[in-house]
């Protein structure tokens, strides 16, 4: 039975102070029982003293990009070493990444391989522009992200998918859930190709683009859907701990 994770991507938000509430709000609040793992990703430079507020605590830290060189002349780069002492969790190929830092599949297949290297579980994003869905593209640039992105990667890791259609992200305009089971259904189908089944029935999959406390557990219902990766959502402490309670409402025991 695969563990029901919500994870929170607070993007380029938040300065020190509203970091740190944030995560003392969310520490206050959250129920260890919800059987749900919380991860949350805040800008790196909060990474040291978050990762300090949740020592001991349930809620894990993650990191929202990595460089994939170990280290040397790479300006404003951050490696997985550096972000091995403070993360557990890494989000690797954001659309975001993709669209405005140029990040391609095999750069990303980069990143996967030196955060893997340094014991970090990935959150390997992958998902559909607009244009791609309505040419009916989509299983077709989800598969090829995946094949590329996993290329040559051992199946001996910690991994997690999100699909994060393009469209919904921000939006306001969530896929439907059966629209996102469409495709995680691919995803996890293609992950058994790519690896085996047994690893693909293993693998968590979260779907990302405008998730609330409301439509939360539409999603969480499907079979092919273990969670739920949060933008605009997670910047506000109730807002998030609503979302994780409706995920523990019908989270697998
Ligand atoms: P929103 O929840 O704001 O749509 O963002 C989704 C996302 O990009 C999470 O990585």
């Amino acid at each position: 039975m695969i563990k029901t994770l919500i994870a929170a991507n607070w993007k380029m938000n938040t300065n020190f102070g509203e970091a740190q509430q944030l995560t003392r709000d969310l520490l206050s609040s959250i129920n260890d029982d919800a059987h749900v793992e919380t991860v949350i990703c805040p800008p790196f430079v909060y990474l040291q003293e978050i990762s300090k507020l949740l020592e001991g605590q349930s809620i894990k830290i993650g990191a929202q990009n990595v460089y994939f060189e170990e280290k040397g002349a790479y300006t404003g780069e951050i490696s997985s070493s550096m972000l091995s002492d403070f993360c557990e969790y890494v989000i690797i190929g954001h659309s975001e990444r993709r669209q405005f830092f140029g990040d391609t599949n095999e750069i990303v297949n980069k990143k996967l391989r030196s955060a893997i290297e340094h014991s970090l579980t990935p959150i390997l994003c992958v998902g559909e522009n607009l244009e791609e869905r309505e040419n009916g593209d989509a299983e077709h640039v989800v598969g090829a992200q995946l094949e590329e992105s996993l290329n040559n990667i051992e199946k001996t890791v910690n991994l997690v998918v999100a699909y994060e259609p393009v469209w919904a992200i921000g939006t306001g305009k969530a896929a439907t859930s059966d629209i996102a089971e469409d495709i995680m259904r691919f995803i996890r189908s293609k992950l058994a190709a790519i690896y085996d089944n047994t690893f693909a029935d293993n693998i968590t999959l979260l779907y990302g683009g405008s998730v609330t406390a409301d439509n939360v557990k539409d999603y969480l219902s499907q079979p092919n859907i273990n969670g739920a990766l949060v933008g605009g959502a997670s910047l506000d402490a109730q807002k998030f701990q609503d979302i994780i309670d409706k995920a523990g409402e019908v989270a697998p025991l």
